[in-house]
């Protein structure tokens, strides 16, 4: 892959990303941590409510994880917001408020992947280490035409790839060309910086072949209780089911909705599962304002289908 055409061309496209126009070692973490499972335009929103209302480690280590889940609430995979909460106190205990600047003391901190220590390494401290993700994959398996890369596969060829004297840049341009120009579907060859150097180029599209995951089905009835002032009855999901530390109506495999009013099915995807739940309501007592607590986007739906207004932020 010719170097210098890469380079050349992610300085004059690069998007003005948060953390690009001014970066920090904490405002990048935050990014990276936000963009492995969530779209750059939400990732941007969230990192800059995240950044605002916790601007360091220790403003979050400070505040209670219902906080930091709270301004989560909407952006998915709430565990990372839990571990991001673990890192932050970390981060103040251990090193005195400051990320470390090794690669080994970032993969160290709950949460951190060797992708996320990667990105943070190379993009603050300038460490040349290689970032491997979804887009570095299909980056490499075009440019080398595999169909099924391994993990080991696209890290050496990552490795090898890594322009050592702007390991951060670099590292960055191959995510750019990932997400503006070799994307999944209809990648923009023409307009490719190093298309010369593409195997794949003639099947691009196929490349790489893409992993089936069969999703689980998983069935809930949930009866929204509501009461005299029309707030419905919430509760913290348990710390060891899905979403959670996050409030919501009563949701099992099997709820009595006996006396309950049925109001429709909703069908949510989460990555690995796909959840079908039945919802009931009914009257209830001291309901809560779904307000002033985090809600998963699952439960903001459960309460609209019932009829409750949750304001989505
Ligand atoms: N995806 C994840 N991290 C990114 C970054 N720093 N730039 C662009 N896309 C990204």
């Amino acid at each position: 892959m010719n170097q210098d055409a890469l380079m050349a061309w992610y300085r004059r496209v690069k998007r003005p990303l948060p953390w690009r126009t001014d970066p920090s070692p904490w405002s990048i973490l935050l990014s990276e941590i936000l963009l492995q499972q969530t779209q750059m335009e939400r990732g941007v929103h969230y990192h800059q409510k995240l950044l605002k209302r916790f601007p360091t480690p220790e403003s979050m280590a400070k505040s209670s994880v219902d906080d930091v889940l709270h301004l989560w609430q909407g952006a998915g995979y709430y565990s990372r917001a839990r571990r991001l909460h673990a890192l932050s106190i970390e981060v103040l205990n251990k090193y005195d408020g400051k990320l470390p600047d090794q690669y080994t003391q970032l993969l160290e901190l709950p949460g951190v992947g060797p992708y996320t220590a990667a990105a943070v390494a190379s993009i603050a401290y300038s460490i040349p280490v290689a970032c491997v993700d979804g887009n570095i994959r299909r980056v490499m398996a075009r440019q080398t035409n595999l169909e099924e890369p391994s993990t080991k596969e696209v890290q050496t060829y990552a490795d090898g790839q890594l322009f050592y004297n702007a390991p951060g840049d670099w590292n960055q341009a191959m995510m750019e060309l990932g997400a503006l120009v070799c994307r999944p579907r209809k990648p923009s060859c023409s307009q490719c910086p190093v298309s010369e150097s593409c195997q794949g180029r003639f099947r691009a599209q196929e490349l790489p072949r893409p992993k089936r995951i069969k999703k689980r089905l998983m069935e809930y009835k949930c009866v929204v209780r509501i009461d005299d002032d029309g707030l419905p009855e919430l509760q913290q999901r348990p710390e060891n089911g899905l979403f959670a530390g996050l409030w919501g109506p009563h949701m099992a495999a099997e709820v009595d909705t006996n006396g309950c009013e049925f109001v429709g099915t909703i069908r949510h995807q989460l990555s690995h599962r796909e959840l079908v739940v039945s919802v009931w309501k009914s009257d209830g007592a001291s309901g809560t304002n779904p307000q002033e607590v985090a809600l998963s986007t699952l439960d903001r739906r459960l309460l609209e289908l019932a009829g409750i207004v949750t304001n989505v932020p």
